[in-house]
């Protein structure tokens, strides 16, 4: 900020109130570190904090002293996100080491909030488990794919989830049964808190034949999704009844670019960054896109990418 400029913020923490802060926190703390590599679109300012707490209970010492100081947070969960260049004030959270999973009598796997999707998928395939192939390709992290009920036309987390460990805004560690947790399309309803695990009922399944779809499954993927840029998976939900992707090929858009932000050529419900791209550039692309398709098919695409921080 140029010297002498009003700042909307609150002020400023300096490092020794964060000292005062996260006093006991055992996790890595940073100061002003980007986003970028946090997010698989590889865009995002910084964040004021960015914490990657050891285990549980310092997730817990996290929440409670941000709580009682008044500080916001947010975790930052990897796809289906795109973090504003003015960052994000207060504390992002980082389940980074949260990688464990185990498997329990029953067909059971747990896995801690901070594991990636093909993780999790290879584990369950290596035991012939089947149940999460609809998830091949997804490079989400498990949290955040439960948070948001991800799936494509295959199946969806809903179907796998048996109950989610939450820690709730009062510092409660909570097991919810998936009866008890309402989804919807691409969100769960879930109490406020941070999900640190989760338990997914699987199948038995036949080795070969677990393995070959989650093979074909990925090839689909790669043939018709830009899988090789950095994108934050689909843009807009699929309006009822039809593709957003179809909508936003017909409105002509495909390859439109702004900035590095560009509709992918593959898949147009993707925007990929092409080289340095700006969450600005992405921000204007979405609103060119929208207002396109509204007028050539009076359709409102709504959107599944979450966007957050400031501008
Ligand atoms: N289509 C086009 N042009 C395009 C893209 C798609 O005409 O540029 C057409 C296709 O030809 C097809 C139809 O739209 O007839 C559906 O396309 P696709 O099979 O690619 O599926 P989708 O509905 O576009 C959904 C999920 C994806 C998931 C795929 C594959 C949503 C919003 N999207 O896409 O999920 O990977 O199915 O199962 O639900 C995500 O959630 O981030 C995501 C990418």
């Amino acid at each position: 900020m140029e010297p002498g400029a009003k700042s909307k913020q609150p002020p400023a923490r300096n490092k020794k109130d964060w000292a005062r802060i996260l006093q006991g926190v055992r996790g890595t703390v940073s100061y002003g570190a980007s986003l970028q590599s946090y997010t698989s679109f590889r865009i995002g300012g910084p964040a004021e904090v960015l914490i990657e707490p050891a285990d549980v209970e310092d997730l817990r010492r996290v929440m409670a002293q941000a709580r009682a100081e008044n500080i916001p947070t947010f975790v930052v969960g990897g796809t289906n996100l795109l973090i504003r260049d003015g960052g994000i004030s207060g504390i992002v959270v980082s389940l980074k080491k949260f990688k464990a999973i185990r498997q329990e009598p029953g067909h059971v796997l747990y896995a801690e909030g901070g594991v990636g999707m093909p993780t999790l998928i290879g584990y369950a395939v290596r035991r012939s488990l089947t149940g999460l192939e609809w998830g091949a390709g997804i490079p989400g992290t498990v949290a955040g794919c439960v948070v948001m009920n991800a799936g494509t036309r295959l199946g969806e987390m809903k179907d796998s989830v048996k109950a989610v460990r939450l820690l709730d805004l009062r510092g409660r560690m909570r097991d919810i049964p998936a009866a008890d947790i309402p989804f919807s399309y691409r969100r769960a309803h879930l109490p406020r808190g941070i999900v640190v695990g989760v338990w997914l009922q699987l199948k038995p399944g036949e080795h070969g034949r677990v393995e070959k779809t989650v093979k074909e499954y990925l090839q689909y993927r790669k043939d018709t999704q830009p899988l090789t840029l950095p994108s934050a998976g689909c843009v807009f939900k699929n309006p009822p009844h039809d593709s957003a992707g179809r909508l936003v090929e017909a409105a002509g858009l495909k390859g439109v670019r702004v900035g590095d932000a560009q509709v992918s050529e593959k898949h147009a419900n993707f925007v990929v960054n092409v080289g340095h791209a700006r969450a600005g550039d992405v921000v204007t692309l979405i609103k060119k896109v929208r207002a396109a398709v509204k007028k050539q098919s009076g359709i409102t695409l709504e959107l599944e990418l979450k966007v957050v921080g400031q501008a």
